[in-house]
């Protein structure tokens, strides 16, 4: 039988996201911002995310396939959607349910500034540490971990317990 471990309550989610959208809306104050959601895992937060946001800003979403249905990222990412906004001298905030490795967000931040980008900034619900491999800027992080397989408010275990409000390590 699988384990959920508690890692992050309902509440504790919410206040994180409520001042991550509130830094956002300071810092991109009278400028051109485009959020970007990298499906599926960001729907959940960027949603939550954008209601907190009191600037205009547009919305798009990239998909980028890295993991089959395991634990660990196959290093081989594969664009299954593309941008749809022009970006051109916009300033672009990825938005990530989870960092682990870093390469997903490493390839997706290089594709993005090919579009001749005034700024890339990330942003993620989770910062997971302990793997890292891409050395990439996490500008914007709603909670930091070292370890562990994170699942629920969007983060998913082979497409399962994406819908959980509370967020859990699972043990498998
Ligand atoms: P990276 O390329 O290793 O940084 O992996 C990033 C992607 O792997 C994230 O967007 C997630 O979809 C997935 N991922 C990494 N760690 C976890 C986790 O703990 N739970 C669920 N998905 C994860
Ligand atoms: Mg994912």
């Amino acid at each position: 039988m699988p384990e959920f471990i508690p890692v992050l309550t309902k509440s504790e989610i919410q206040q994180s996201v409520a001042t991550l959208g509130e830094q956002i809306s300071a810092d991109y104050e009278g400028k051109d911002l485009v959020l970007i959601g990298v499906l599926k895992g960001a729907f959940v937060f960027l949603s939550d995310l954008i209601r907190h946001i009191t600037i205009p800003i547009q919305i798009d979403f990239i998909r980028a396939a890295s993991y089959g249905d395991d634990t660990e990222t196959s290093g081989h990412i594969r664009l299954t959607k593309d941008v749809e906004i022009d970006l051109k001298d916009k300033n672009v905030v990825v938005v990530e349910d989870i960092i682990d490795t870093g390469l997903t967000l490493s390839h997706l931040v290089d594709y993005l500034r090919s579009f001749g980008v005034k700024s890339v900034k990330i942003c993620a619900l989770v910062d997971k540490r302990e793997r890292r491999q891409a050395a990439v800027a996490v500008d914007y992080a709603c909670h930091v971990v070292d370890e562990g397989f994170l699942v629920g408010y969007g983060l998913d275990y082979a497409e399962d317990y994406r819908h959980l409000p509370e967020i859990y390590h699972l043990k498998l």
